[in-house]
């Protein structure tokens, strides 16, 4: 039986991850942490700690107390609040991945890394971009996110520790607001469709990336770590993929479910000088071969799913 901490539980991959992997080991199995929203959703379900990734005393106790055998390491500042404060997230990206494989090494947990299509840069081939390629990011988001693969796989290599990871493209979620990131407006695109019928976009029309629904990371976030190790030739950094789409591509995958929406465009140059230095295609066939990795969700059914299940929500406000 897996005792699992989740760190950075309170976020967008944790609020659906959390309850995923309560599903499927026990609710009393899987602690969910993190330096906020102590009294939400998560900590109503099953056990919930406040635990700060740079405390690795902290860190330490609560793996020790918990007698976890495996860590989800989710805790991060994301792409745009990290260019707002960039030692913040050095910080808390490298320090608390450090912290989090010493705490691991120390007590034999298996652990879950995610990078990012951050973790690429203007020189890297965008479409398809390899599973091995040029990593030269100019955020430092996406250089918090290359050392911290690199990391993963140095304890790997060194110590035999069991580290694991996936790539995420910009994930689409409902149940919790995304945390600051480039591909946001793949998200609040829909809170404004539904409530106001239009949307002002902060990336140009024809910017196109690489983005997944969050069941379909979900899924792949469990996956890898069930995945038999005797056939994995990487460990970390698995590139993941599902769906690629433009602003514009979207609004209009929109407009067939809302014909009336209106798509507006106010261009935010950092964000949208981010997003053009990122990937446009990863290729998952490492993946795919590794661990049998394939997603369910193509941008109609994202986009229909998204629609009915915000509408869902958003209707006892009166929307
Ligand atoms: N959301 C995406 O589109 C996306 C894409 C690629 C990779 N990722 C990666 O997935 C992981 C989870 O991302 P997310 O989208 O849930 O981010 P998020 O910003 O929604 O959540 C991150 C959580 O970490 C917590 N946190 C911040 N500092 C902390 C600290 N010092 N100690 C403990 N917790 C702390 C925050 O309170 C927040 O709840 C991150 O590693 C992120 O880089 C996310």
């Amino acid at each position: 039986m897996k005792r699992i901490l989740v760190t950075g539980a309170s976020g967008q991959v944790g609020s659906e991850l959390v309850p995923a992997l309560r599903q499927r080991y026990g609710a009393q199995n899987v602690l969910a942490s993190d330096i906020r929203n102590a009294e939400g959703p998560l900590s109503q379900e099953g056990p919930f700690q406040v635990v700060d990734c740079t405390d690795r005393p902290g860190l330490e106790a609560a793996v020790r107390e918990f007698e976890a055998d495996t860590l989800y390491h989710l805790a991060a500042i994301l792409s745009a609040v990290g260019e707002a404060n960039p030692l913040k997230a050095y910080e808390v990206n490298l320090g608390g991945l450090a912290n989090a494989l010493e705490v691991a090494r120390a007590h034999g947990c298996a652990v879950f890394i995610p990078s990012s299509i951050a973790a690429f840069g203007p020189s890297t081939p965008p479409d398809p971009t390899p599973q091995e390629t040029i990593q030269r990011p100019t955020t430092m988001y996406g250089v918090t996110k290359v050392a911290g693969e690199l990391l993963a796989d140095y304890y790997f290599l060194r110590y035999g520790l069991d580290t694991r990871g996936v790539r995420y493209p910009g994930l689409i979620s409902y149940l919790a607001p995304p945390g600051g990131g480039t591909t946001d407006y793949a998200v609040e695109i829909f809170y404004e469709a539904i409530r106001e019928g239009r949307y002002s976009c902060f990336l140009k029309p024809d910017t196109k990336l690489d983005m997944m629904y969050m069941p379909d990371a979900i899924r792949a976030s469990i996956a890898v770590m069930e995945a038999d190790p005797s056939v994995l030739k990487h460990r970390n950094a698995f590139n993941i993929a599902a769906m690629q789409f433009t602003p514009e591509e979207l609004a209009e995958a929109i407009r067939r479910h809302i014909p009336g929406f209106v798509m507006e465009y106010e261009v935010d140059p950092l964000r949208q000088g981010i997003a053009e230095s990122w990937p446009r295609r990863l290729d998952d066939s490492a993946a795919r071969e590794e661990w049998g990795w394939s997603p369910e969700y193509d941008l109609e059914a994202m986009v229909a799913d998204m629609l009915s299940n915000l509408r869902h929500k958003l209707a006892p406000a009166g929307v």
